[in-house]
């Protein structure tokens, strides 16, 4: 369809009852309905790259295995030239994988800066815990950071990175996918256009879904504030992240109320056991069940190291089940993570966002509603629509993506481009801007133990 062609459609549309009609179009057509830029990924500042950029994997795990992939789909950009990661089969896979010599293996993210620097940066994918001792030795040698979110666990070590990236002159691009996804690329593409004038306020659902949180949050590495971090910020930094990207302008004020409502002791029903595996009475009923999870439905059995061999499969994961956390009753955990939060933030010219982080859904994604001046915007990750207020027209469009949409590589991207050229203005998850959704995270986490409103100071 041309420009020409969707002006006479929607015109003709206009002669119709516009509350009652909805147009289906792509993003292409809608960009040049709206006279918006139809390649939301044509950044003007990406050149061809002399030669790849160097970099070094540190912690060989999940997300570092899917940031590198990168290079082997582009290796004219990016070479991994080195790996540290304490797990022998994890370091190994990805050796093999990356084509890296022995003398390049680690089995401590220490031993890499040992040696001489020998990249030109280095990724960083470990525990929460372990950010922010490489990130600073890394940034004193002079490399330059591709690191996960959350920066730090802490805002004390979130400034001290962000010190010491201002000190070093270095690149540091913080994980946060999301900036990077076409969903929220659109969203902020036409927010910035004004097609629903000033935005006034937004409401934002972070629908955790049940399998996820019980996966992560009540068995997994970040079921515990106290040894991760506070979900507010191991979880939903990333939409504090994005609700101060898509409001342009910085949050005053937080408020936060939330708690562990259900996995606890006192609600283990009668007849469970302390594994899954055990006989417990209730597993076939249990939606929380771990045979049912891993065993049977075969979910996020990235956490087992699986072979190869899929005839291989039940046994290891009804190992893992025995032995490792993966496999204990949700009720009798050592969790204390909110299964629930709803979180008040005002911004400079009194823009408010309500968010909540929910648990207790069978959806995942994002869900959000924005309110404009001149219109809103109603949009879930897949489906959108924005309604102009004066001609009541609603129009409408979808796009489908995995649950990151599809922004994991893309930021990649940006990463390499701007170590390549040495200019940190190519990426929009820079640290400084990144520091800001943190704070607001640390901020809501205070209000939510102090039951106070705090105010958030950068
Ligand atoms: N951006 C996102 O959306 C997103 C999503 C999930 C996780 N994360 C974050 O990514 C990070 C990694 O998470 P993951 O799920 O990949 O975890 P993971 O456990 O799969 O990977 C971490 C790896 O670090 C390795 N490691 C541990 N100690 C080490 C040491 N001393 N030296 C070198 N390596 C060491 C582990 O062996 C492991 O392979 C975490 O900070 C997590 O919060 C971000």
């Amino acid at each position: 369809m041309t420009f020409k062609d969707l002006v006479l459609k929607s015109k003709a549309l206009q002669t119709l009852n516009y509350a009652t009609e909805t147009i289906l179009l792509t993003w292409k057509e809608i960009a040049a309905l709206f006279g918006l830029d139809q390649d939301i990924y044509k950044n003007p500042l990406h050149k061809p790259l002399p030669r790849p950029v160097d970099a070094i994997l540190i912690g060989a795990g999940h997300r570092g295995n899917i940031y590198t992939d990168y290079a082997l789909l582009h290796p004219g950009e990016l070479n991994i030239v080195g790996v540290a990661d304490s797990h022998a089969i994890r370091n190994g896979k990805f050796a093999r994988k990356h084509n890296i010599a022995a003398a390049y293996r680690f089995y401590n993210w220490e031993e890499v800066f040992k040696r001489e620097k020998f990249a030109d940066a280095v990724i960083i994918t470990t525990p929460d815990y372990m950010h922010t001792a490489p990130c600073i030795k890394a940034l004193e040698m002079g490399y330059d950071v591709l690191l996960e979110k959350p920066i730090a666990n802490t805002e004390a070590e979130c400034r001290q990175i962000l010190e010491t990236a201002k000190a070093t002159g270095r690149i540091v691009g913080v994980c946060h996918v999301l900036r990077y996804s076409p969903y929220f690329r659109q969203l902020k593409e036409i927010i910035d256009s004004k097609t629903i004038g000033e935005i006034v306020s937004v409401q934002h659902l972070e629908p955790v879904e049940f399998v996820h949180m019980t996966h992560s949050y009540v068995r997994g590495n970040w079921r515990n504030s106290k040894v991760a971090s506070p979900i507010i910020l191991a979880k939903c930094c990333h939409d504090t992240d994005i609700l101060r990207w898509l409001i342009n302008e910085p949050a005053r004020h937080i408020q936060c109320f939330g708690d562990l409502r259900w996995f606890k002791k006192e609600h283990a029903p009668e007849g469970s056991t302390e594994r899954c595996t055990d006989g417990c009475a209730v597993e076939n009923e249990c939606p929380f069940s771990a045979l049912q999870i891993y065993l049977r439905d075969k979910q996020r059995l990235y956490v087992f190291n699986m072979p190869k061999n899929i005839n291989k499969w039940d046994k290891v994961i009804l190992k893992n089940l025995k032995t490792t956390n993966y496999g204990r009753c949700v009720y009798r955990m050592d969790n204390d993570q909110p299964d629930h939060l709803t979180v008040n933030m005002q911004f400079e010219k009194n823009i408010t966002a309500a968010f909540s982080m929910e648990a207790f859904t069978s959806y995942k994604g994002r869900v959000t509603r924005i309110m404009g001046t001149a219109g809103d915007i109603v949009g879930d990750m897949e489906n959108y629509t924005i309604t102009d207020f004066k001609t009541g027209r609603e129009t409408s469009w979808s796009l489908k993506t995995d649950y990151h949409g599809g922004g994991d590589h893309r930021l990649v991207k940006d990463w390499v481009q701007a170590v390549g050229h040495q200019d940190p203005a190519i990426l929009s998850s820079n640290i400084d801007v990144s520091v800001e959704s943190h704070l607001m995270a640390f901020a809501a986490e205070r209000s939510r133990l102090n039951k106070t409103i705090e105010e958030i100071v950068l």
